[in-house]
């Protein structure tokens, strides 16, 4: 493959201080007008990514999949959704990527397949105890007909973790588990076949020029032993809450999430990674404290993982601080660097979540009923915070939209959603769909330029043309032009690389400021406004700001000091 990226040096590699933008695909760019975004819309818009200033694309799951969870229900690792396109189109991203410097990141979901992966229709039809049961979680229920579910578990999306299945003989049979929606089978991490698969098809996407994976639900593969009933909970995605639903005891054992035996298959593929040069991957683990995440990050794991205490952290000075320190002390603990990011197609939008002093719970969302947010406050923190997080060391996460401001859709109407969580709950938790929205690209053509038909899988607010990409392209001042400045500025000053140090000192009280390198990062989150520390303004989210001027509420100034 004909690339232009640079050498990774040990202690140096790429991944280590990438900003990595998350592509969705069904919502980014529609190539062929039905309304759901494709792979060679992707590459049709590649330029547009390249003047950003990534340096890699993780991609949502682009494998073939019935879409019941919107691909993250899969029916065959090895091929793309003809939805997307074709492994053509996919060989003909990585190269047209390649040359513009830009690594293809594939998304691997290894706890569950689709119900109509080959594996799962054979173990429906095979006999319980077979070789084709044992590749997924297949129980005999309790109760005198088995009537009664294997055990407490929930689904995250709402409902049981259990469904009971007819045998092939007509008669109601064993009951299989799914953490997630009843389509999505979870595999037995315990079976040495499903461990070869996983290996294989981590080896066909790596060799097919992937730069790596970011892996779903990267905490949830093994299960314990006899799979006990739920007790005692921590928080994670959303599942099962405590009593009083607070998160429990946090590092206590979970019978599902983060168990000790995971990190066995972490090294497991971490090894198949290291036979190939310069891939990484990335863990989805909402596993809690930050101290716990790093263990999923140890030399011979996995190279990052997402920092979801960031993400999790209010607009608020002190807790920021906090998160930003442990991050660091943390992850450089295991000589890791940290990772950042604030938005992704699981929660709400960080430029209308952070306008909240009181956000749902993480992957609930935000329907009509719900208080409605001040778009103003939140575009105005969201930028904020966006600079805030892209002078930080380590390596960033940037979901497609946010570098337009884009708002979480908050008005969506039942009729139109998607989620499965949305159904699984009859409503009560409207679920995800409101990042999920497509971009806009330009104001004044049919759904704002993502598909040149004007059809859309999910339907796009009328806000949404204030926020087109050919509104913002050299418009000073433009939350486009700022992520542009950030990033530019970032690489010039070589920040992913850097170290940080607070200097509060230059500021007052309820401000920070931090140095990383030549470049200090001064935030001001109270409502006073203040003069600048001395030096060159390099950028800000201030429209209008002088070097020797004063920085209003919300607002961030990178200065070379
Ligand atoms: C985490 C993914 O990010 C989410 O979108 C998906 O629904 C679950 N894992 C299940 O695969
Ligand atoms: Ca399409």
């Amino acid at each position: 493959m004909q690339t232009t990226f640079a050498e990774s040096k040990p202690g140096a590699e790429w991944w280590r201080s990438a900003v990595i933008y998350q592509i969705y695909p069904r919502s980014f760019a529609d190539g062929n007008g039905d309304g759901i975004g494709d792979i060679p819309g992707i590459t049709s818009r590649l330029d547009s990514l390249a003047e950003l200033g990534i340096d890699a694309i993780w991609c949502s799951p682009l494998t073939k999949s019935p879409q019941k969870d919107a691909g993250y229900d899969v029916s065959d690792y090895r091929d793309i959704e003809p939805l997307f396109g074709t492994l053509q189109d996919f060989d003909e991203l990585v190269a047209k990527a390649g040359e513009r410097g830009i690594r293809i990141i594939m998304d691997l979901v290894p706890n569950h397949s689709s119900e109509e992966h080959v594996w799962f229709k054979e173990a429906l039809a095979a006999k319980p105890g077979s070789a084709a049961r044992n590749r997924y979680m297949f129980r005999d229920g309790k109760g005198e007909n088995g009537e009664l579910a294997p055990n407490n578990w929930e689904s995250v999306f709402g409902g049981p973790a259990w469904t009971r299945i007819t045998e092939a003989d007509g008669t109601l049979g064993q009951w299989y588990l799914h953490i997630f929606d009843k389509s999505q089978p979870d595999f037995n991490w315990e079976n040495p076949e499903v461990m070869e698969e996983f290996d294989s098809v981590l080896r066909f996407w790596l060799d097919r020029g992937a730069a790596g994976f970011r892996i779903d639900v990267a905490h949830g593969l093994v299960k314990e032993d006899g799979l006990p009933d739920v007790v005692l909970n921590d928080s994670t995605m959303g599942g099962q809450q405590g009593p009083d639903d607070k998160p429990k005891d946090r590092v206590s054992p979970h019978p599902f999430w983060g168990r000790e035996g995971v990190h066995e298959i972490n090294r497991r593929w971490r090894k198949v990674l290291d036979e190939y040069e310069g891939r990484a991957m990335c863990a989805e683990a909402w596993v809690m404290p930050l101290s716990r995440m790093a263990t999923w990050v140890r030399p011979d794991e996995y190279h990052q993982t997402f920092n979801f205490a960031f993400l999790d952290t209010p607009w608020d000075k002190q807790k920021l601080q906090a998160v930003i320190d442990e991050s660091i002390e943390e992850f450089s603990n295991v000589g890791a660097p940290p990772t950042w990011v604030l938005s992704n197609h699981d929660v709400i939008r960080h430029a209308t979540r952070l306008s909240y002093d009181q956000v749902p719970k993480q992957g609930d969302g935000i329907g009509p009923d719900y208080e409605q947010p001040d778009e103003a406050k939140g575009l105005r923190r969201g930028r904020a915070a966006s600079a805030l997080m892209l002078g930080l060391p380590g390596g960033a996460y940037v979901y497609q939209g946010e570098e337009l401001g884009l708002p979480e859709h908050t008005t969506l109407d039942g009729s139109v959603r998607q989620d499965p969580t949305y159904f699984r709950t009859n409503g009560e938790r409207v679920g995800r769909d409101g990042c999920r929205v497509p971009i806009p690209w330009t104001a004044s053509e049919p759904a704002f330029g993502f598909s040149k038909t004007g059809e859309s899988w999910l339907p796009q607010p009328e806000s949404f043309k204030n926020y087109a990409r050919a509104a913002q392209e050299g418009v000073v001042g433009s939350t486009l032009e700022l992520y542009k400045s950030l990033l530019q500025v970032r690489k010039q000053y070589a920040l992913g690389n850097g170290s940080l140090q607070w200097q509060n000192d230059l500021v007052p009280a309820g401000a920070f400021a931090y140095q990383n390198g030549q470049v200090l990062v001064v935030v001001n989150f109270t409502n006073e406004p203040f003069a600048l520390p001395a030096g060159e303004l390099l950028v800000t989210t201030q429209l209008g700001l002088a070097a020797e001027g004063h920085l209003e509420a919300d607002q961030v100034a990178w200065i070379r000091a």
